[in-house]
């Protein structure tokens, strides 16, 4: 037997009710608040990542999947949608037909990682991204729409933390200022933060070892070193928040761990997901678009990982499928007017099944029992000569002779 890529997964009938329920809801979500769908494809050139999610990231020195193809090109499995997106908004120059650009995307990502609950090689996101837009309003959107994501799929045990990362203006200050505050502190921390500290100081704050910790916790705050145009947009980001009654904590430590971060970060935290609790993340990018070639617009969004929402989801929340009919055939007569029956049933739009091989009756009825069917439509040489079916409500055991011509209609009034 060959087995599944390490990481990776199939998404099986039973658990795939549950994605098709989550996707449903995203996309009627986005929808709402004005996101139009686009799809980029899975590979890009390398490059497009370590200029767009940050030559300093784990995800572009550890993570990546990158290969040389067949013409020498360096193509990377997508590890984020982010930098994709921003390549399609300025190759296709999107921002001449609008002022402000709303996508979202849902698809699979590649990321190295150590596999363990709740994190892949293969994952799935859904990506929602606005350009164009600087109002601390639109950070709240984004931010409500997260939200409203997470509380309409009825994932009540959930957390939303913000935080500002400033600009290129102030960051600057801030770096100086964690990097003085670290002193002689710096050779204790792990080899990865001391590393960071040369590389991207702020990436510190998204050290896990234990030891660390203590030290971490008296560093500074980047919100106490925002200059007034980043302070007073963090204001109103929060300020909008309150004013829709939308609960948030400050966290100090969410930086996030890719590069192109200005101002607003956010993430939602599932109370029930263990060590990988991120349901989402996301913030703001002022300079990602120009940096990747493109005109001076802003950009903000999130992205929620698909296998969290569906680990997070409470029990039972998917709607049932769809009620069922099993048509029985009885002899070969039957058959052929039962066979012709299921395609009417159908061709109505009624999910309808029937067992192709030459089966008893028994082993019939015993199929439609498996397959949860509503109702049963026996065919038979009896009902043939009569000009009928006969309809079985599978639920009460229920049976009544039905007129042929009646029939399609009688189905639907049953599995209604
Ligand atoms: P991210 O925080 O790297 O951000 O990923 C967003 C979400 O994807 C995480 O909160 C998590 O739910 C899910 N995720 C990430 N890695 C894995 C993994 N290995 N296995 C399972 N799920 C995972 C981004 O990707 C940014 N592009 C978000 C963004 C959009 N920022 C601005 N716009």
């Amino acid at each position: 037997m060959i087995s599944s890529v390490k990481g990776t997964h199939d998404i099986l009938p039973g658990e795939v009710e549950k994605w098709q329920y989550v996707e449903r809801v995203a996309r009627e979500l986005c929808g709402r608040y004005g996101y139009v769908e686009i799809r980029t494809p899975v590979i890009e050139r390398e490059e497009l990542f370590v200029k767009g999610t940050g030559g300093t990231t784990d995800i572009v020195q550890k993570e990546m999947y990158t290969f040389t193809d067949k013409g020498g090109e360096r193509i990377s499995l997508r590890p984020e949608a982010t930098p994709s997106m921003v390549r399609a908004y300025v190759e296709h120059a999107l921002e001449q037909a609008l002022p402000v650009v709303k996508l979202f995307t849902m698809g699979p990502m590649f990321r190295h990682e150590r596999p363990q609950k709740g994190r892949y090689r293969q994952f799935h996101q859904l990506n929602v991204e606005v350009f164009g837009q600087n109002d601390p309003a639109i950070d709240a959107e984004v931010i409500d729409l997260a939200w409203s994501l997470v509380a309409g799929l009825g994932i009540a045990r959930a957390e939303l933390v913000i935080n500002s990362v400033g600009c290129a203006a102030c960051r600057p200050k801030f770096q100086e200022a964690l990097l003085a505050a670290l002193g002689d502190d710096l050779p204790r921390l792990c080899q990865d933060c001391q590393r960071r500290a040369k590389t991207n100081p702020l990436r510190i704050y998204d050290c896990k070892v234990e030891a660390d910790q203590p030290i971490i916790d008296r560093l500074p705050h980047s919100v106490d070193y925002l200059c007034e145009p980043c302070a007073t947009h963090f204001a109103g980001v929060k300020a909008q928040l309150d004013a829709w009654g939308i609960p948030w904590r400050i966290s100090h430590r969410l930086v996030r761990g890719l590069d192109y971060y200005t101002r607003t970060t956010f993430e939602v935290l599932g109370e029930t997901l263990g060590a990988q609790n991120a349901i989402l993340g996301g913030g703001r990018y002022d300079g990602l678009v120009k940096d990747l070639g493109g005109p001076d617009r802003t950009g903000i969004g999130f992205a929620a990982g698909l296998e969290r929402l569906v680990l997070a989801l409470p029990d039972g929340s998917t709607a049932a499928a769809p009620a069922r009919a099993f048509v029985v055939a009885i002899g070969d007569d039957g058959r052929a007017e039962a066979l012709r029956l299921l395609r009417e049933l159908r061709q109505a739009g009624l999910p309808a099944q029937m067992e192709l091989e030459a089966r008893g009756m028994k082993a019939q009825m015993k199929r439609a029992d498996r397959l949860q069917a509503r109702i049963a439509l026996i065919v038979g040489g009896d009902e043939l000569a009569r000009g009928e079916v006969t309809l079985r409500d599978m639920r009460t055991g229920d049976q009544r002779a039905v007129p042929r011509p009646g029939v399609v209609e009688a189905a639907r009034a049953l599995l209604a």
